[in-house]
């Protein structure tokens, strides 16, 4: 069984849809071996809490510094020893010390075809930009930011009359579709070394 650890931060959408493709053995031979989050309040760490996965909070105190919470993160990560790391909403940018330790096995996904948006507010960028298209990425982390090696992409179109709301929404659609088939082809990849 290969042992998947999910960081995030906020609402947890991805999430859910990674542990649904688990649910409906779409993706086999994996399990969700705990969900972290930076934020005590992060409604995906209650979700996890209601599917029976084990959750942990690990805020970042005042005056705690980068090297020292990822410390704390590391301390319930390692014992697990996942097989991989995936970011879902995950705000935060991990040092190279951590990428190093897990290189090859941390996976983000972001709302616009990398490499264009990078960064916060993708939809909005890309909308800005006048796109007519544009996607969600899942790729793996290195130390850049939304810069690491792509593993799949997958195109959305913007409508006329689209706010960052409705081009969000509309991605977020996607993005549950594409993450789970990432992870599939990620982990097929490990089994295959
Ligand atoms: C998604 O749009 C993801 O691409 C970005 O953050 C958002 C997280 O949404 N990195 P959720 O918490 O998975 O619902």
């Amino acid at each position: 069984m290969k042992k998947i650890v999910v960081f995030l931060s906020g609402r947890g959408s991805n999430f859910q849809a990674i542990a649904d493709a688990i649910d409906g053995g779409e993706i086999r031979g994996a399990r969700i071996a705990a969900v972290i989050s930076d934020r005590p309040d992060a409604p995906g760490l209650l979700e996890a809490k209601r599917r029976g996965i084990p959750a942990h909070s690990v805020p970042r105190a005042p005056g705690m510094g980068r090297r020292q919470h990822e410390q704390a993160l590391l301390a319930h990560l390692d014992p697990l020893e996942p097989d991989l790391i995936c970011l879902a909403g995950y705000m935060r940018v991990l040092s190279s010390e951590f990428v190093s330790a897990y290189r090859g096995r941390i996976l983000n996904i972001h709302p616009s075809l990398l490499p264009k948006f990078p960064g916060l507010d993708a939809q909005r960028q890309a909308l800005e930009a006048g796109e007519w298209v544009t996607g969600c990425t899942v790729h793996f982390v290195d130390e850049g930011v939304d810069s690491g090696p792509i593993v799949l992409q997958r195109s959305v179109p913007i409508l006329p009359g689209d706010d960052a709301g409705t081009l969000a929404a509309r991605i977020l659609k996607e993005e549950h579709r594409a993450y789970p088939e990432a992870i599939r082809k990620v982990l097929d990849g490990l089994e295959n070394h």
